[in-house]
């Protein structure tokens, strides 16, 4: 069977290429080893810890909040297994989404396990399918530490963490970066107790120095105990899971490993060229050493993020199509999800500095602003990075309940290359959150109102 293009891996890179390419009337299939689309993100990654993390968010703020609120809980208990029901649920009702946008749009959609087999080529079983241009999204997997490898049961990777037969009295987390964080939350919100080892001294590297400060004080407001600049030496599985790194021993029922992801790469070095952490080698436009393959998303080097991956599927694919399109990496968000969020885009103080960029820095603590304290959301702040010679928005970091949501208006700033004076003249809705935004660009020309 000859097709115009076909992708490998049905994630947020893979699945979205294949529907915009259908829509650009290509003749499409879409392969993936996994009979639910959607990938890791969907599948095991990005949704299913959002609805734990919502479900424990909602059950904290009952616990802690809704006194102070004036709402009279009798009582108030965690259902360890509907929650994972319902998580199950909302994963199960989302894929279903994806396979109907994908036939709704005529894509093929091939299960099995890809192969590439030349420049236009592609093996599945038995079956040889022929295509004018190739896309690999093969996506990413958890780095397994030797001294600790996956059981998924006792030592698992964030597959594991989100599909616990039971709530672990002693969780202990490897890495404090994005997943660790999150994944920490939920499970300290639900009364387990977490104690988090990281190699190096500030948690969530690379994000904004403040920021992680302020996250990590939201975490140990959980009860979540740090050991940064901790390297582990030892892990043992008996009757519980024994770990010793230096100054620090801890005997837990769970030990998650999240120190990192790298690319589904395995079996592609006879065929393109990979890089040092074993991702494909592209070039400006996506396309691999082999002529007619390219390669977007969590394969290529770049951060591990699914909008990333189909914002390079949309580009790419309409560039095949003969489009101008291209991609802005500085426009490209970041969230952690946990309470408060952090959201960032662009730049940060420290990389302004070592871009030996002047940096003009505001700063707006929520605790000033009126629809947080209504809404007992004091923890957290808004940071612009301008650049004080030409006074444009270079980054934008916030800490606070819905950031996830408050950082579109940064990513239009930055794509837009507004000054930080724009935002702070821009009119906002009073009272909001993103008032903290204009406040805190305020704060940049030394013109805070309302601090
Ligand atoms: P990460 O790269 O964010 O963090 C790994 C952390 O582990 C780092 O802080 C690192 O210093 C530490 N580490 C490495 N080896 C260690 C060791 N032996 N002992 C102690 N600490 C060690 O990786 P993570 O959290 O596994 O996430 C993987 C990818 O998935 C990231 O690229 C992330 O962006 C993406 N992701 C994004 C999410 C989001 O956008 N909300 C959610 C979850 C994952």
């Amino acid at each position: 069977m000859q097709y115009d293009l076909v992708v490998i891996g049905a994630g947020p890179g893979g699945y979205v290429a294949a529907i915009r390419a259908a829509q650009l009337k290509m003749k499409v299939a879409l392969i993936d080893k996994r009979k639910e689309l959607g990938g890791t993100c969907l599948n095991v990654g990005c949704i299913p810890s959002k609805a734990l993390l919502q479900a424990t968010e909602e059950f904290h703020r009952i616990q802690t909040q809704a006194a102070e609120l004036g709402i009279l809980v009798k009582e108030s208990g965690m259902d360890f297994d509907k929650m994972m029901q319902r998580k199950e649920k909302v994963v199960g009702a989302l894929v279903n989404g994806v396979a109907g946008l994908v036939k709704k749009n005529g894509v093929e959609v091939i299960e099995g396990e890809a192969e590439l087999v030349s420049s236009t080529e592609v093996k599945v079983g038995d079956q040889i399918i022929e295509a004018k241009s190739i896309i690999l999204a093969n996506g990413s997997e958890s780095i397994e530490l030797p001294m600790l490898p996956f059981d998924e049961e006792r030592v698992v990777s964030s597959t594991g963490a989100l599909s616990l037969k039971k709530l672990p009295e002693k969780l202990c987390v490897i890495g404090a970066g994005v997943i660790g964080v999150e994944l920490a939350s939920v499970y300290a919100r639900l009364g387990s107790k977490v104690t988090v080892i990281e190699l190096l001294d500030q948690i969530c590297t690379p994000l904004d120095l403040a920021a992680a400060k302020q996250l990590q004080k939201s975490l140990e407001k959980l009860d979540v105990t740090f050991h940064l600049k901790t390297k582990l030496t030892k892990g043992e599985v008996k009757d519980k899971v024994h770990l010793t790194a230096e100054g620090v021993t801890e005997e837990a029922d769970v030990v998650l490993v999240a120190v990192g992801r790298k690319p589904n790469s395995r079996g592609l070095d006879s065929k393109v060229e990979l890089g040092k952490r074993g991702d494909v080698i592209v070039d400006g436009a996506f396309q691999t050493s082999l002529p007619n393959v390219y390669a977007i998303g969590d394969l290529i080097d770049g951060p591990m993020l699914a909008h990333r991956a189909s914002e390079e599927a949309v580009v790419l694919v309409e560039s095949l199509a003969g489009h101008r399109s291209k991609i802005d990496y500085m426009t490209i968000p970041n969230v952690i999800y946990t309470h408060p969020e952090v959201a960032t885009v662009g730049l940060s103080e420290e990389e302004a500095k070592a871009s030996n960029i002047d940096p003009l820095i505001g700063t707006f603590h929520l605790r000033a602003n009126a629809r947080a304290r209504t809404s007992l959301a004091g923890d957290g702040f808004v940071k612009v990075v301008g650049d004080k010679k030409t006074g444009r928005l270079l980054g934008v970091h916030i800490v606070a309940p819905h950031a996830s949501e408050m950082i579109g208006e940064a990513v239009l700033g930055i794509k837009k290359r507004v000054t930080v004076e724009e935002i702070a003249n821009l009119p906002h809705a009073h009272p909001t959150l993103s008032e903290s935004l204009k406040e805190a660009a305020l704060n940049a020309l030394g013109r805070t109102i309302h601090s």
